[in-house]
């Protein structure tokens, strides 16, 4: 929202609002229970320090404890809930529905307000659902106002900013200029001969920061890409085109899809699958970047929420073992450079779009590192990678044609290794179903599946089953996130 804003542990609170004096203070939310053992808390001093609060679910719970309201083990919600609005509030301003679709995700509910507190708006499950008490300043929600699923959530966000914290905001200019001298800059700074490596993956994030290095340093940068085999099919050929012809530097592609197929050999654990694939990946990108003269740093496409995700605090639950931050061993002594660190996905294609990058690099949907492997349940074996491969072209290839490819987030088929019986030319088949997973997000935190046309649907089922040798079925996988993750493993 252009509002600078730091995040720190709620141990540090105290200490950092006599450093930064902040306008406001929000609690996040978290994955623990306030009646658990050691869920962190924090000093109740916060409540009188005069700045505005705003709980957001746990941190709501949390006020609500430590000021002595109830809370209890509730009934577990995930996903979309009605919220109905009974007070006007500064909160609340501008939002002239008195019914809107809000999305919760928690488990404990707060039965008893404290004191000086009231209700604002509630859903037919929680009565707590917005409440505030106006003369302390301190509000707090149950649901997630920052994520895309919940209606007016901005408004709520913004409102607390603006018309109870009276902070100012403003949309922050991105200057690419800015960007490419900084890091020339700290490339410089180790002498004029330092080369710089990095690891590119094809997708948005690694190719932007990577263009932006390669405006700064030229032919003192070199793109490792790892061909894996368990990418998309014509990724490789991609990543060979963007950067020798469009940013003018070679990239040093490395064939290794038998050495990863033989690292997954036996391996079923979806999280196994993952470490196995980082690990193997992160020494073959060690033994060729030490091949390089004088390489001082790697280039990483490391976003502001990969920081969030993987790192945020300490309090933040580990869902999934991503690879995107952090990396190779530290003997290697690499700095890091990532200039798209502080920047979110919609400011990152902004940065692409001024470096000249094609709409459909920039546009493109994410794709997981650990690629096809979790989207082929168990075991990776070459057979079945084909399997994946073929299904996973005609999914984009209708979803392009149809007009649907960039207005969803992510779309993928599934090898779900159940085998189900199909009719095939009057005889019977005992073949593989696939599961198809298409859904809308803009945050990744949560998602809705979309809600494509039956004709769609119909297309990219019947060409599975058609086409892909052993399928005999094809089924939609409508599961919000949360509680499924949009990944199958
Ligand atoms: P989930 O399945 O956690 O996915 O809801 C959220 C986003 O993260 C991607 N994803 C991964 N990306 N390494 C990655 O680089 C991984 O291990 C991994 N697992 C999930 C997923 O495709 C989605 O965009």
């Amino acid at each position: 929202m252009g509002v600078d804003c730091l995040i720190i542990g709620p141990e540090e609170a105290l200490e950092s609002i006599r450093t930064y004096k902040p306008q406001g203070i929000i609690f996040s939310g978290g994955p623990s229970f306030v009646h658990q053992k050691d869920s962190p808390t924090i000093s109740p001093k916060i409540f009188s320090c005069g700045i505005p609060i705003l709980g957001i679910c746990y941190g709501w719970q949390l006020t609500a404890q430590l000021l002595r309201g109830k809370v209890i083990a509730g009934q577990k919600e995930y996903g979309p809930a009605q919220l109905h609005m009974s007070a006007q509030s500064p909160l609340l301003q501008g939002i002239t529905a008195q019914d809107f679709q809000v999305w919760m995700s928690h488990g404990d509910e707060v039965i008893k307000l404290p004191k000086g507190f009231e209700y604002l708006a509630s859903t037919p499950d929680v009565r707590a659902a917005v409440v505030a008490d106006s003369t302390r300043q301190i509000y707090g929600v149950q649901f997630h106002p920052e994520v895309e699923h919940t209606q007016h959530g901005t408004v709520i966000l913004r409102n607390f900013i603006e018309n109870i914290c009276s902070e100012k905001i403003q949309i922050r200019a991105i200057d690419v200029e800015k960007i490419i001298a900084a890091v020339r800059d700290k490339a410089n700074a180790t002498g004029t001969s330092s080369r710089a490596i990095a690891a590119v993956s094809g997708g948005v994030d690694s190719t932007v920061a990577s263009a932006l290095v390669a405006k700064a340093i030229g032919k003192r940068f070199t793109p490792l890409y790892c061909d894996n085999g368990l990418m998309r099919v014509g990724t490789t050929a991609e990543v060979e085109h963007i950067f020798t012809d469009l940013l003018g530097v070679k990239p040093s592609i490395l064939d290794c899809k038998e050495v990863f197929l033989e690292a997954l050999r036996g391996k079923t654990d979806p999280e196994h699958k993952r470490i196995a694939i980082g690990n193997l990946y992160i020494r073959l990108f060690e033994q060729e970047a030490r091949k390089l003269p004088d390489v001082k740093f790697l280039v990483q496409g490391t976003i502001y929420s990969d920081v969030i995700e993987s790192k945020g605090t300490k309090h933040a639950s580990k869902i999934k073992s991503h690879h995107n931050v952090g990396g190779l061993p530290a003997d290697m002594k690499l700095e890091l450079l990532e200039p798209v660190r502080e920047l979110y996905k919609d400011e990152v294609r902004e940065v692409g779009r001024q470096l000249g990058l094609p709409e459909a690099v920039l546009m493109k949907q994410p794709f997981p590192g650990p690629g096809q492997a979790i989207r082929i349940l168990g075991e990776v074996t070459a057979e079945r990678l084909a399997k994946q491969q073929q299904a996973d072209q005609i999914v984009l290839e209708v979803l392009q044609k149809m007009g649907w490819y960039e207005k969803v987030f992510q779309s993928f088929p599934i090898l779900s290794g159940a085998l189900t019986t199909a009719v095939k030319g009057d005889g019977r088949v005992y073949g593989e179903l696939v599961g198809l997973r298409v859904y809308d997000s803009s945050d990744i935190m949560t998602a809705g599946w979309t809600h494509l046309p039956y004709e769609v649907l119909q297309k990219i089922s019947s060409r599975i089953v058609n086409e892909v040798p052993g399928v005999s079925r094809v089924a939609y996988d409508i599961t919000t996130k949360p509680p499924a993750t949009m990944e199958w493993e």
